[in-house]
Protein backbone atom coordinates (compact mmCIF):
# COMPACT_ATOMS: atom_id res chain seq x y z
CA UNK A 1 0.00 0.00 0.00
CA UNK A 2 1.24 3.45 -0.77
CA UNK A 3 0.44 5.83 1.36
CA UNK A 4 1.00 9.74 -0.35
CA UNK A 5 4.36 11.17 0.86
CA UNK A 6 3.11 14.62 1.40
CA UNK A 7 0.71 13.45 3.99
CA UNK A 8 2.79 10.82 6.43
CA UNK A 9 0.07 10.64 8.67
CA UNK A 10 -2.30 9.42 6.32
CA UNK A 11 -5.96 8.60 8.12
CA UNK A 12 -5.48 4.77 7.29
CA UNK A 13 -2.27 4.77 9.18
CA UNK A 14 -4.08 6.21 12.42
CA UNK A 15 -5.60 2.85 12.24
CA UNK A 16 -2.66 0.82 11.81
CA UNK A 17 -1.59 2.41 14.91
CA UNK A 18 -3.65 0.58 16.94
CA UNK A 19 -2.93 -2.80 15.45
CA UNK A 20 0.83 -2.45 17.08
CA UNK A 21 -0.49 -1.17 20.76
CA UNK A 22 -2.83 -4.54 20.68
CA UNK A 23 -0.42 -6.52 19.18
CA UNK A 24 2.10 -5.12 22.47
CA UNK A 25 -0.39 -5.10 25.21
CA UNK A 26 -1.88 -9.04 24.23
CA UNK A 27 1.75 -10.16 24.76
CA UNK A 28 2.43 -8.48 27.60
CA UNK A 29 -0.75 -9.13 28.92
CA UNK A 30 0.02 -12.69 29.45
CA UNK A 31 2.47 -11.86 31.82
CA UNK A 32 0.35 -9.74 34.21
CA UNK A 33 0.89 -10.84 37.93
CA UNK A 34 3.90 -13.12 36.91
CA UNK A 35 6.33 -10.57 38.89
CA UNK A 36 8.73 -10.38 36.10
CA UNK A 37 8.63 -7.31 34.83
CA UNK A 38 11.87 -7.93 32.05
CA UNK A 39 9.89 -11.04 30.50
CA UNK A 40 6.54 -8.67 30.52
CA UNK A 41 8.78 -5.52 28.76
CA UNK A 42 10.51 -8.19 26.15
CA UNK A 43 7.47 -9.47 25.40
CA UNK A 44 5.88 -6.24 24.61
CA UNK A 45 9.10 -5.15 22.98
CA UNK A 46 9.14 -7.93 20.44
CA UNK A 47 5.22 -8.21 19.66
CA UNK A 48 5.60 -4.32 18.73
CA UNK A 49 8.79 -4.64 16.99
CA UNK A 50 6.79 -7.67 14.76
CA UNK A 51 3.56 -5.34 13.96
CA UNK A 52 5.83 -2.65 13.05
CA UNK A 53 7.75 -4.70 10.33
CA UNK A 54 4.08 -5.44 9.06
CA UNK A 55 3.61 -1.56 8.72
CA UNK A 56 4.65 0.39 5.73
CA UNK A 57 6.74 3.29 6.57
CA UNK A 58 9.69 4.32 8.21
CA UNK A 59 10.55 5.69 11.17
CA UNK A 60 13.92 6.85 11.03
CA UNK A 61 15.10 3.02 10.24
CA UNK A 62 16.57 2.34 6.80
CA UNK A 63 13.37 1.02 4.49
CA UNK A 64 10.61 2.59 2.37
CA UNK A 65 7.67 4.59 3.16
CA UNK A 66 7.03 8.44 4.58
CA UNK A 67 9.27 9.34 7.37
CA UNK A 68 7.92 10.16 10.75
CA UNK A 69 8.92 10.48 14.12
CA UNK A 70 8.19 7.38 16.35
CA UNK A 71 7.97 7.55 20.19
CA UNK A 72 6.78 4.39 21.85
CA UNK A 73 6.83 2.67 24.71
CA UNK A 74 5.81 -1.49 24.35
CA UNK A 75 4.62 -1.82 27.94
CA UNK A 76 4.37 1.47 29.96
CA UNK A 77 4.36 0.29 33.64
CA UNK A 78 6.57 -3.03 33.67
CA UNK A 79 6.53 -2.94 37.20
CA UNK A 80 2.56 -2.27 37.05
CA UNK A 81 2.29 -5.62 34.93
CA UNK A 82 4.48 -7.88 37.19
CA UNK A 83 2.22 -6.90 39.86
CA UNK A 84 -0.91 -6.64 38.41
CA UNK A 85 -1.84 -3.15 39.29
CA UNK A 86 -3.62 -0.05 37.15
CA UNK A 87 -2.79 1.68 34.29
CA UNK A 88 -0.44 -0.50 32.40
CA UNK A 89 -0.34 0.55 28.75
CA UNK A 90 0.78 -0.01 25.44
CA UNK A 91 1.92 3.55 23.97
CA UNK A 92 2.69 4.89 20.84
CA UNK A 93 3.27 8.64 19.01
CA UNK A 94 3.70 9.42 15.81
CA UNK A 95 4.28 12.73 14.02
CA UNK A 96 6.00 14.00 11.07
CA UNK A 97 9.65 13.95 11.02
CA UNK A 98 11.46 16.41 13.38
CA UNK A 99 7.89 16.71 15.35
CA UNK A 100 8.26 14.89 17.98
CA UNK A 101 11.19 15.67 20.88
CA UNK A 102 13.69 13.09 20.99
CA UNK A 103 13.89 12.67 24.71
CA UNK A 104 16.91 11.18 26.38
CA UNK A 105 16.50 8.06 28.82
CA UNK A 106 16.55 10.63 31.68
CA UNK A 107 14.42 12.13 33.85
CA UNK A 108 11.48 14.89 33.16
CA UNK A 109 9.82 17.75 35.68
CA UNK A 110 6.50 17.16 34.56
CA UNK A 111 3.54 19.63 35.51
CA UNK A 112 -0.26 19.12 33.54
CA UNK A 113 -3.60 20.37 33.62
CA UNK A 114 -6.52 19.55 32.04
CA UNK A 115 -8.21 21.67 28.77
CA UNK A 116 -10.59 24.56 29.39
CA UNK A 117 -7.89 26.42 31.54
CA UNK A 118 -6.40 30.30 30.05
CA UNK A 119 -3.09 29.44 28.23
CA UNK A 120 0.18 29.97 30.53
CA UNK A 121 -2.75 29.04 33.77
CA UNK A 122 0.70 26.11 34.68
CA UNK A 123 4.15 27.02 34.31
CA UNK A 124 7.24 25.15 35.66
CA UNK A 125 9.33 27.75 36.72
CA UNK A 126 7.08 29.03 39.14
CA UNK A 127 6.78 27.16 42.87
CA UNK A 128 3.80 24.07 42.72
CA UNK A 129 1.98 26.33 44.90
CA UNK A 130 1.99 29.31 43.27
CA UNK A 131 0.58 26.45 39.96
CA UNK A 132 -1.75 25.16 42.67
CA UNK A 133 -2.87 28.48 43.34
CA UNK A 134 -3.37 29.60 39.90
CA UNK A 135 -5.24 26.48 38.57
CA UNK A 136 -7.56 27.14 41.67
CA UNK A 137 -8.27 31.04 40.76
CA UNK A 138 -8.98 29.94 37.06
CA UNK A 139 -11.26 26.84 37.83
CA UNK A 140 -13.14 29.25 40.53
CA UNK A 141 -12.22 27.03 43.84
CA UNK A 142 -9.83 26.61 46.72
CA UNK A 143 -6.60 25.92 46.44
CA UNK A 144 -7.47 23.03 49.27
CA UNK A 145 -9.71 21.44 46.77
CA UNK A 146 -7.52 21.25 43.93
CA UNK A 147 -6.67 17.51 43.45
CA UNK A 148 -2.58 16.67 42.30
CA UNK A 149 -1.23 13.53 40.90
CA UNK A 150 1.89 12.26 42.12
CA UNK A 151 4.63 9.64 41.35
CA UNK A 152 5.27 7.72 44.96
CA UNK A 153 8.82 8.32 44.93
CA UNK A 154 11.60 9.57 48.11
CA UNK A 155 12.09 12.25 45.75
CA UNK A 156 8.71 13.72 45.91
CA UNK A 157 8.94 14.04 49.44
CA UNK A 158 9.03 17.72 49.83
CA UNK A 159 6.46 18.46 46.68
CA UNK A 160 3.62 15.92 48.58
CA UNK A 161 4.88 17.83 51.82
CA UNK A 162 3.84 21.63 50.20
CA UNK A 163 1.03 20.46 48.59
CA UNK A 164 -0.54 19.20 51.72
CA UNK A 165 0.18 22.18 53.33
CA UNK A 166 -1.61 24.02 50.94
CA UNK A 167 -4.34 21.27 52.01
CA UNK A 168 -4.54 20.07 48.33
CA UNK A 169 -6.17 16.28 47.69
CA UNK A 170 -2.90 14.17 46.58
CA UNK A 171 -3.50 10.76 44.73
CA UNK A 172 -0.20 8.86 44.78
CA UNK A 173 0.58 6.71 42.24
CA UNK A 174 2.97 3.29 42.05
CA UNK A 175 3.62 3.67 38.54
CA UNK A 176 2.28 4.82 35.38
CA UNK A 177 2.70 8.57 34.54
CA UNK A 178 1.41 8.19 31.15
CA UNK A 179 -2.04 7.01 31.90
CA UNK A 180 -1.55 10.05 35.25
CA UNK A 181 -0.45 12.69 33.03
CA UNK A 182 -3.76 12.09 31.07
CA UNK A 183 -6.40 11.67 33.40
CA UNK A 184 -6.25 15.45 34.03
CA UNK A 185 -7.66 15.73 31.09
CA UNK A 186 -10.93 13.47 32.04
CA UNK A 187 -12.90 15.35 34.62
CA UNK A 188 -14.28 11.48 35.74
CA UNK A 189 -11.10 10.76 37.06
CA UNK A 190 -11.49 14.34 39.70
CA UNK A 191 -7.49 14.95 39.09
CA UNK A 192 -7.17 18.58 38.70
CA UNK A 193 -3.24 18.40 38.19
CA UNK A 194 0.21 16.21 37.59
CA UNK A 195 3.35 17.04 39.17
CA UNK A 196 6.55 15.72 39.58
CA UNK A 197 9.50 13.81 37.76
CA UNK A 198 8.95 10.75 35.76
CA UNK A 199 10.64 9.41 32.37
CA UNK A 200 11.17 12.01 29.74
CA UNK A 201 10.32 9.62 27.35
CA UNK A 202 6.86 9.48 28.67
CA UNK A 203 6.48 12.64 29.05
CA UNK A 204 6.85 13.16 25.02
CA UNK A 205 4.16 10.43 25.02
CA UNK A 206 1.43 12.32 27.22
CA UNK A 207 2.26 15.54 26.07
CA UNK A 208 1.19 13.65 22.63
CA UNK A 209 -2.02 12.87 23.55
CA UNK A 210 -2.62 15.85 25.49
CA UNK A 211 -2.03 18.25 22.31
CA UNK A 212 -5.00 15.86 20.80
CA UNK A 213 -7.22 16.04 23.42
CA UNK A 214 -6.65 19.51 24.76
CA UNK A 215 -4.59 20.66 28.35
CA UNK A 216 -1.55 22.30 28.79
CA UNK A 217 1.78 20.11 29.76
CA UNK A 218 5.43 21.97 30.82
CA UNK A 219 8.37 19.20 30.68
CA UNK A 220 12.14 20.45 31.88
CA UNK A 221 14.55 17.83 31.25
CA UNK A 222 16.15 16.43 34.71
CA UNK A 223 20.03 15.39 34.76
CA UNK A 224 21.40 13.72 37.68
CA UNK A 225 25.09 13.53 36.64
CA UNK A 226 27.40 13.79 33.75
CA UNK A 227 26.30 10.70 31.83
CA UNK A 228 22.99 11.36 31.61
CA UNK A 229 23.79 14.86 30.16
CA UNK A 230 25.72 13.05 27.35
CA UNK A 231 22.68 11.05 26.39
CA UNK A 232 21.21 14.52 25.82
CA UNK A 233 23.80 15.68 23.55
CA UNK A 234 23.72 12.85 21.71
CA UNK A 235 20.14 13.27 20.74
CA UNK A 236 20.96 16.70 19.45
CA UNK A 237 20.21 18.54 22.75
CA UNK A 238 22.93 21.57 23.03
CA UNK A 239 23.48 22.39 27.00
CA UNK A 240 21.90 25.69 26.68
CA UNK A 241 18.80 24.08 26.54
CA UNK A 242 19.62 21.43 29.37
CA UNK A 243 17.26 24.24 31.69
CA UNK A 244 14.71 25.05 28.80
CA UNK A 245 10.80 24.45 29.65
CA UNK A 246 9.10 22.39 27.03
CA UNK A 247 5.46 23.31 26.24
CA UNK A 248 3.34 21.07 24.81
CA UNK A 249 3.75 22.00 20.90
CA UNK A 250 7.52 21.67 21.78
CA UNK A 251 7.64 18.38 23.02
CA UNK A 252 5.01 17.12 20.27
CA UNK A 253 4.23 19.58 17.22
CA UNK A 254 2.26 19.92 14.40
CA UNK A 255 -0.29 17.20 13.26
CA UNK A 256 0.84 13.78 15.86
CA UNK A 257 -1.32 10.78 16.52
CA UNK A 258 -1.66 9.00 19.76
CA UNK A 259 -2.22 5.49 20.30
CA UNK A 260 -2.66 3.02 23.23
CA UNK A 261 -4.18 -0.53 24.55
CA UNK A 262 -4.71 -1.10 27.99
CA UNK A 263 -2.82 -4.00 29.57
CA UNK A 264 -4.48 -3.64 32.70
CA UNK A 265 -7.26 -2.16 33.95
CA UNK A 266 -6.79 1.79 34.45
CA UNK A 267 -8.34 5.26 34.38
CA UNK A 268 -8.11 5.10 30.93
CA UNK A 269 -8.42 2.08 29.21
CA UNK A 270 -9.69 -1.36 30.04
CA UNK A 271 -7.19 -4.08 29.98
CA UNK A 272 -6.73 -7.36 27.89
CA UNK A 273 -9.17 -9.95 29.21
CA UNK A 274 -9.18 -13.27 28.35
CA UNK A 275 -12.55 -15.21 28.12
CA UNK A 276 -14.10 -18.08 27.79
CA UNK A 277 -13.59 -19.98 24.10
CA UNK A 278 -10.30 -18.72 23.28
CA UNK A 279 -11.52 -15.49 22.83
CA UNK A 280 -9.07 -12.30 24.10
CA UNK A 281 -10.68 -8.45 23.94
CA UNK A 282 -8.90 -5.47 23.87
CA UNK A 283 -9.81 -1.69 24.65
CA UNK A 284 -7.64 1.00 22.70
CA UNK A 285 -7.57 4.83 22.07
CA UNK A 286 -5.87 6.51 18.96
CA UNK A 287 -6.56 9.95 18.97
CA UNK A 288 -5.01 12.40 16.11
CA UNK A 289 -4.32 16.07 17.10
CA UNK A 290 -5.06 17.83 13.27
CA UNK A 291 -8.81 16.62 13.85
CA UNK A 292 -8.81 16.15 17.36
CA UNK A 293 -10.67 12.95 16.82
CA UNK A 294 -10.77 10.33 19.68
CA UNK A 295 -11.53 6.64 18.48
CA UNK A 296 -12.04 4.25 21.21
CA UNK A 297 -11.56 0.84 19.65
CA UNK A 298 -12.38 -2.55 21.09
CA UNK A 299 -11.19 -5.41 19.96
CA UNK A 300 -12.25 -9.00 20.00
CA UNK A 301 -9.71 -11.39 18.85
CA UNK A 302 -10.04 -15.30 18.57
CA UNK A 303 -7.35 -16.82 19.72
CA UNK A 304 -8.31 -20.13 18.43
P1 LIG B 1 8.47 1.47 33.24
O1 LIG B 1 7.32 0.86 32.53
O2 LIG B 1 9.63 1.72 32.34
O3 LIG B 1 8.82 0.70 34.47
O4 LIG B 1 8.01 2.94 33.71
C1 LIG B 1 7.05 3.10 34.68
C2 LIG B 1 7.15 4.51 35.26
O5 LIG B 1 6.33 4.59 36.42
C3 LIG B 1 6.76 5.62 34.31
O6 LIG B 1 5.39 5.77 34.15
C4 LIG B 1 7.44 6.80 34.95
O7 LIG B 1 7.63 7.86 34.04
C5 LIG B 1 8.73 6.21 35.45
O8 LIG B 1 8.49 4.81 35.61
C6 LIG B 1 9.21 6.79 36.75
O9 LIG B 1 10.49 6.33 37.00
P2 LIG B 1 10.99 5.78 38.41
O10 LIG B 1 10.35 4.45 38.65
O11 LIG B 1 12.47 5.66 38.26
O12 LIG B 1 10.59 6.77 39.44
Amino acid sequence: MNLPADNPLDRILVLEMVRVTEAAAVAASKLVGRGDEKAADAAAVEAMRKAFDELYMDGGAPGKGPKIDIALDPLEGTTITAKAGANALAVLAAAKQGDLLNAPDTYMDKLAVGPGYPEGVIDLAKSPSDNVRAVAEAKGVEPSEIIVCVLDRPRHSDLIAELRDLGCGVVLIDDGDVAAVIAVTDEDTTIDMYMGQGGAPEGVLAAAALRCVGGQFNGRLVFRNEEEKGRARKLGIPDDQFDRIYKLEELARGDCIFAATGVTDGSLLAGVKRRRGGLMTTESVVMRASSGTVRWIKGEHKTR
